[in-house]
C-alpha cells in the first residue's frame, strides 16, 4: 500500500495524477487536501470507491499557516507514512492588477511561493526523519526568465524552484526525494480563455503521466512535455536587449 499525500487536489492536474496512480496501483491509499469541502469530500469518495483503501481528506488554505501542522499530524495519522507527495496549489494572477495593488501582489505572490514553501519546510523533516518518500511540487516554465506579461506570477514560480532546487540536494542526503515539476501550457481551468498557442498546449493527463513517471524515476526538475526544456533553454539566452522587443 502506498500512501499519498495530495495537497490542492482539486487542481485538474492534481486529479489527473490520482487518476494515473489508481490506475498503476489500485492499492494506494490518498489523503487529499484542498480548501472547497463540498468538491474535496466528492474527490475523496471517488478515490475510496475506486481503490480498496480509505481516502482521508483534510480542509486547507495554504495560506493559513497555523493549520498546516495540524494537516500533516491528520496525514500522518490516515497513511502511516508519507510516501508520495504532491504540492499543486497556484492561482494565476491578472498581470495588469499586479502592477496597481501591491497588497493583492503580495498576497498572491505568498500564494504561489512563500505558504507552499513553509508548508514544504514542514513536510521536508517527516521525510527526512521517515529516510523514504518522494515529493512532487508543481512550480511552472514561467519561473525560468521574468515576462512582462505574468512576472508576478513568474517570480513566485522562480522562489520556489530555487527553494526546492536547494531542498533537493539536502533531502537526497537522507534517503528521501523532492522533484521540482516545469509544466509548460496545460488545458485546466487556470488557463481557461486565454489565447494559447494550441499546438503548445498539453492536457492534465499527459503532465500527470509526466509526474507519476517521473517520481519513480526520481527526477530532479520535469520539464513536462519534454520539449518545454529546449523553449525554455533559447528564452533564457535570448539577450535582454532583444528580450525587450519580444512580446512574449
Ligand atoms: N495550467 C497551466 O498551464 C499550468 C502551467 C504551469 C504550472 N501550472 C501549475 O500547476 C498547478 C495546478 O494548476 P492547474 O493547472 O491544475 O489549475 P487549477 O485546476 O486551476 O488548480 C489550481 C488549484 O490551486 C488551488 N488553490 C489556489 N489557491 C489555493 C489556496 N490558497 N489554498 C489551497 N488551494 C489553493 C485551487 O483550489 P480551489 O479549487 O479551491 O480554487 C485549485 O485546486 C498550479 O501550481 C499551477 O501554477 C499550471
Amino acid at each position: 500500500m502506498t500512501g499519498i499525500l495530495v495537497i490542492g487536489a482539486t487542481s485538474a492536474i492534481a486529479q489527473a495524477c490520482v487518476d494515473e496512480w489508481i490506475l498503476r496501483d489500485p492499492q494506494s491509499r490518498f489523503f487529499l487536501v484542498a480548501r472547497n469541502p463540498q468538491r474535496l469530500k466528492q474527490l475523496a469518495d471517488d478515490a475510496s470507491v475506486r481503490t480498496s483503501q480509505p481516502s482521508g481528506f483534510f480542509e486547507l488554505d495554504v495560506n493559513d499557516l497555523d493549520k498546516h501542522p495540524a494537516m500533516i499530524t491528520a496525514a500522518l495519522q490516515h497513511l502511516g507514512t508519507l510516501d508520495r507527495i504532491l504540492i499543486a496549489p497556484g492561482t494565476l494572477p491578472d498581470q495588469a492588477i499586479m502592477e496597481q495593488d501591491a497588497r493583492q501582489a503580495v498576497r498572491e505572490f505568498n500564494s504561489n511561493a512563500t505558504s507552499l514553501i513553509g508548508l514544504m519546510t514542514l513536510l521536508a523533516n517527516v521525510l527526512e526523519a521517515q529516510k523514504s518518500g518522494k515529493m512532487a511540487v508543481i512550480s511552472s516554465v514561467a519561473g525560468d526568465r521574468g515576462r512582462a506579461s505574468n512576472y508576478l506570477y513568474g517570480a513566485a514560480k522562480a522562489a520556489l524552484s530555487t527553494f526546492c532546487s536547494g531542498l533537493n540536494v539536502r533531502l537526497s542526503r537522507s534517503g528521501a526525494h523532492l522533484m521540482t515539476v516545469k509544466p509548460g501550457f496545460v488545458a485546466t481551468p487556470m488557463t481557461a480563455g486565454l489565447p494559447l498557442p494550441e499546438k503548445l498546449v498539453a492536457s492534465p493527463q499527459r503532465v500527470a503521466q509526466g509526474i507519476v513517471t517521473g517520481l519513480e524515476k526520481d527526477r530532479n526538475v520535469l520539464y513536462v512535455p519534454g520539449f518545454w526544456w529546449l523553449i525554455m533553454w533559447i528564452i533564457r539566452t535570448i539577450p535582454t536587449v532583444i528580450f525587450k522587443r519580444l512580446s512574449l
